[in-house]
């Protein structure tokens, strides 16, 4: 039997030898630093695996953001082309899927701006009012700035969701979405 430091082996109280021990003495045969040993080593695998999965969640936020972002910044839609619209004029129109309803609205000979057409309070449709300078949402009577999108009164306390413009070649684009503060 190769020697073992003593120090390292749990000695019976009663120092008989270990084929005159009880049962389940022997059934425990690990001996408290062995234990504490499988201890340690259990832990730092334990630390490791957390560690690597700490990793492995980060890794998978940046992947969900980056996606997310690219959601949020389709391609490029062609609305519509500037001399459709007159001044004062709106359309309405699908972006970014078949089913996502906004509004384009041109304030002036220049400045065309669009949005989300639903509600922030519970996703109404908003009807463009350049005359009165204002959107308008029938169902609680929830108002929207027309040049910025902002709730200004009734129910809404969220602006409503900007539409990135760009206009090429004569036309009207959605680029994407506005950061929203
Ligand atoms: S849904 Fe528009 S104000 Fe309530």
């Amino acid at each position: 039997m190769p020697s073992q430091d003593r120090e390292q082996i749990t000695i019976p109280p009663d120092g008989k030898p270990e084929a005159e021990q009880p049962r389940w003495r022997r059934d425990f045969p690990i001996d408290w630093p062995q234990d504490n040993y499988i201890a340690r080593r259990d832990f730092t695998k334990f630390m490791v695996l957390t560690s690597l999965a700490f990793v492995v969640g980060q890794f998978w936020i940046l992947l969900q953001n980056f996606f997310r972002k690219r959601k949020q910044n389709p391609s490029l839609f062609e609305i519509a082309r500037v001399d459709e619209i007159p001044v004062g004029g709106s359309r309405v129109f699908n972006y970014p899927q078949k089913h996502t309803p906004c509004v384009l609205i041109r304030l002036d000979a220049d400045r065309f701006v669009a949005y989300s057409q639903q509600c922030t309070h519970l996703t109404c449709p908003v009807i463009a009012q350049p005359e009165a300078g204002r959107l308008y949402c029938p169902c609680h009577e929830g108002v929207f700035d027309l040049a910025t999108g902002q709730p200004v009164a009734g129910p809404p306390r969220r602006m409503l969701p900007r539409v990135k413009l760009e206009i090429r070649r004569d036309t009207v684009c959605a680029i994407g979405w506005e950061e929203t503060i």
